[in-house]
């Protein structure tokens, strides 16, 4: 039975069915059957090839539309974007540039767009409350002021992003600068844009239908997709190439590794470069994370297919405990390029703790509302408050620091959390995993929780001042309420 059956039949919350009802207990054999099905993504053929968003620069247009495209095979599905045809172009600037986005809304529907990562006045930073109602336009500047990095845009209307999002409103975001461009990093055929997002088809039609305890959990797609095509392939010359991967899903982590096992090499995370290369075999990445990545076809064999994979990363939580593919690429042709990995890349000035002028503690543990505990049906919260557009929970100084930390200690589900008009970096993980991971070396602006862990982050707020928000990038648990205000004064 597929777990959304299983959950639907029984009216009980897998987590509750794993803490034990000795009726589930009694119709299943193991535990897994009793988190529900292990085998939850399907891997698809891998036959399509992979395809590559249109790179745009300058100041584009964007019209957000209901439109269609081929996700599966040859099947036409509906979808919204940012253009005719899945996903939103690939807008690419450099750092200095002020881009003027001219946005029309052909929805029937408000929506918005947040540019993930940037730092941008605060009425261009696609707060819930700013919405461009159905039919109208709006025009967004976007002073280009940080580091070279992959950064990406998305709608945020308060209770509708996650649907907006898995419905195909997603692209990327590319800052580049000198510092960045000096380092002649893969380009052109061997820069690859990476976009992972995981759906559900009901059909020919995209499904987006969460049940009360796909809102406690994250909804879970058993397809995924790369920019917006499932199971596809790509050729790569037997060369270095640069993936900069995003994970797009609403709630799926991916733990990305390659099938043959080889070590590939991060280079840059959500704010851009590290300051060294840090060479991995897998790598966790969670919804609206971006790793930029090196990897070295050049020892393959031609024709040798290797696979980028999600490998197991737990075996309690309802994901994780598959290991699948989810793009293959098979080597063909030559290297043309001669690439050395540099041993350095960038500059990162820690910044230092006695800098902060104030810890604020961050609970998302705690679920409020409902009989307690998840087949209660409470709301998500953080700090056992739930997003208020018009509260204001928390008021920094322009400019100054602060440690902010994240309290997953005492939780049982995963918590992305993703602060709006800044970025980070990570200082400690305790609990869980207990270490900061590669792409954690460098700027953030989205952190991975798994129950159990506690993680402290430290970050200088710009000179914006204005209401930004603070939320978990499980976009289930955003729309639930999993989201606060705070106002740099
Ligand atoms: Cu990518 Cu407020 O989110
Ligand atoms: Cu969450």
């Amino acid at each position: 039975m597929r777990r959304r059956e299983f959950i639907k039949s029984s009216g009980l919350s897998a987590i509750t069915a794993f803490a034990g009802s000795s009726f589930l207990l009694n119709a299943c054999h193991t535990e897994e059957d009793m988190i529900g099905e292990p085998n939850w993504i399907v891997d698809g053929s891998f036959n399509q090839p992979l395809f590559l968003p249109v790179v745009i620069s300058g100041n584009p247009q964007l019209t957000i539309q209901t439109t269609s495209g081929q996700m599966v095979g040859n099947t036409t599905t509906s979808v919204l974007s940012y253009r005719n045809g899945p996903l939103g172009d690939i807008i690419k600037v450099s750092k200095g540039e002020t881009v003027n986005v001219q946005v029309q809304n052909n929805l029937a529907e408000p929506t918005n767009i947040h540019w993930h990562g940037l730092i941008v006045p605060e009425n261009m930073d696609g707060h819930p409350k700013d919405l461009i109602p159905a039919g109208g336009s709006f025009t967004y500047t976007l002073p280009i002021q940080q580091r070279a990095g992959t950064y990406w845009y998305h709608p945020h209307p308060h209770g509708d992003t996650a649907r907006q999002v898995f419905m195909g409103l997603a692209g990327l975001f590319i800052v580049t600068d000198s510092e960045e461009t000096a380092l002649n990093l893969p380009s052109g055929e061997f820069e690859i844009p990476v976009i992972i997002q995981d759906k559900r088809f009901s059909g020919s039609s995209l499904d987006y239908s969460p049940t009360p305890d796909e809102i406690m959990t994250g909804y879970l797609g058993e397809e995924v997709i790369v920019n917006g095509i499932y199971a596809p392939y790509a050729d790569v010359p037997k060369s270095w190439h640069r993936l900069r991967i995003l994970n797009g899903s609403t709630a799926r982590v991916y733990n990305l590794a390659f099938s043959n096992g080889m070590v590939f090499y991060v280079i840059g995370s959500d704010g851009g470069l590290l300051s060294v290369p840090e060479s991995v075999t897998s790598l966790m990445l969670c919804p609206g994370e971006r790793a930029d990545v090196l990897v070295d076809f050049s020892g393959l064999p031609l024709g040798q297919a290797v696979f980028l994979i999600s490998k197991k990363f737990s075996q309690y939580d309802l994901q994780g405990r598959q290991e699948f593919k989810i793009l293959k690429f098979v080597v063909e042709g030559a290297a043309s390029a001669n690439f050395t990995l540099p041993s350095s890349l960038s500059a990162i000035a820690t910044i230092p703790t006695s800098s902060a002028i104030e810890t604020r503690i961050f609970d998302i543990a705690a679920m409020i509302g409902g009989m307690g505990g998840h087949g209660g049906m409470g709301q998500h919260s953080i700090n056992g408050k739930t997003f208020d557009m018009d509260r204001i929970d928390e008021t920094v100084q322009a400019g100054t620091t602060e440690i902010w930390e994240f309290d997953n200690m005492m939780g049982d589900e995963i918590h992305p959390m993703h602060i709006h008009g800044v970025q980070f970096q990570v200082l400690e993980r305790i609990g869980g995993r207990n270490k900061i991971i590669a792409t954690e070396k460098g700027w953030k602006d989205t952190v991975l929780l798994m129950p159990g862990e506690k993680v402290r982050v430290i970050m200088t707020f710009s000179t914006y001042a204005g209401v930004f928000v603070l939320h978990c990038h499980n976009l289930e648990h955003e729309d639930d309420g999993m989201m606060l205000n705070y106002r740099i004064q």
